[in-house]
């Protein structure tokens, strides 16, 4: 195996003044400043191999922007060691830079007033990317993210999913090794959020880029990523793979079934059901005490069935039960 990243014992606390409201504290403030501790990160350890698509996921506030911060080079440490590629990002900031590609979500890298073929250009300039290599990165990101008829429009413009799209592009015409993917698909819809999946897949695919993706959508984890990483309150709480952790903590099923006529109640103890359609209904069962085959023989001989289908709850579900 071949790390591309490495972490151990990674911390972050953040320090923040806390301020007494009301001007008799004001000068209290001043004098005796309260300050109290955030641990943003706590004591991670992972590795990443080139060519993975690792999911890091956990709730809001549990430490993912701070970690993917830190080893993107844009806050220091407060404990632990870290390598990208080799480097050490906060310290080779413009070593690591060349060698990695960075999206927020909530945030745009290009410049906000100019047409983006512009901001491609800036860009180019300063990764001192190559004629050859920026014309044939831009015919194929234009291509593939259908992104060629906004090149003379301002960011500022663009639709939150036009301007994703040219974002992605943008943290890839260098040629990284690795990818940071901080919420890319938040706030798009469903279509643009499978065109940058399927985007993601490609690069991957084609080009061995390794992502370290965070999301709270968990359809891009179930579709991307073969590992996941679950932190919560800075801690590490799960590194494997996707079906190890659903088979673990999922205890239950979904069965969606389809009845021929309509019925008023069912003799079946095991499924309990959770929503009904006309003769469709929807029950949840616990798939380790009761097989898929006997209930299904069990509503076949007692019921007339057009059609029935089972799914898992997802790995939501999973986050929710551990965090
Ligand atoms: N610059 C900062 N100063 C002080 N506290 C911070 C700072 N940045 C983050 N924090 C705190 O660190 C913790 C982790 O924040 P972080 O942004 O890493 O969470 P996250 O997992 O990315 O959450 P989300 O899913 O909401 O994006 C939070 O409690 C947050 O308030
Ligand atoms: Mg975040």
């Amino acid at each position: 195996m071949n790390p591309v990243i490495e972490v151990k014992g990674l911390s972050k606390v953040f320090k923040v003044y806390e301020k007494k409201k009301g001007i008799v504290n004001i000068l209290q403030n001043l004098i005796f400043p309260r300050c109290k501790e955030i641990v943003a990160v706590n004591n991670l350890d992972f590795t990443i191999n080139k060519g993975e698509i690792v999911g890091y996921i956990g709730p809001n506030g549990a430490g993912k922007s701070t970690t993917i911060k830190m080893l993107t080079g844009v806050l220091v440490p407060s404990a632990g060691k870290l390598t990208v590629c080799d480097s050490i990002p906060y310290k080779n900031r413009i070593k690591n830079a060349m060698k990695i590609g960075v999206v927020f979500g909530q945030k745009s890298q290009l410049w906000w007033d100019v047409p983006v073929i512009e901001s491609y250009r800036l860009l180019k300039e300063l990764y001192k990317i190559d004629d050859r290599q920026f014309e044939k990165n831009l015919s194929l990101y234009s291509e593939i993210l259908d992104i060629k008829n906004l090149m003379h429009t301002p960011v500022r413009q663009l639709s939150l999913g036009q301007r994703m799209r040219c974002d992605l592009a943008a943290s890839l015409f260098h040629d990284p090794e690795v990818l940071f993917l901080d919420e890319p698909t938040i706030g798009l819809d469903v279509g643009v959020k499978e065109k940058l999946r399927a985007f993601i897949k490609e690069i991957n695919a084609e080009k061995k880029i390794t992502v370290i993706l965070t999301t709270h959508d968990m359809k891009d984890v179930e579709e991307l990523c073969s590992r996941i990483i679950i932190i919560n309150n800075g801690e590490k709480i799960y590194d494997g793979d996707l079906n190890t952790v659903k088979k673990k903590y999922i205890s239950h099923r979904i069965l969606k079934v389809e009845f021929g006529n309509n019925i008023s109640s069912l003799h079946i103890p095991c499924l309990e059901i959770i929503r009904e359609e006309d003769n469709i209904k929807w029950f949840r069962f616990d798939h380790r005490k009761n097989s898929v085959a006997d209930i299904i023989k069990n509503l076949f001989t007692q019921y007339s069935i057009i059609d029935f289908a089972t799914t898992d709850p997802g790995i939501e579900e999973v986050v929710k039960k551990i965090c």
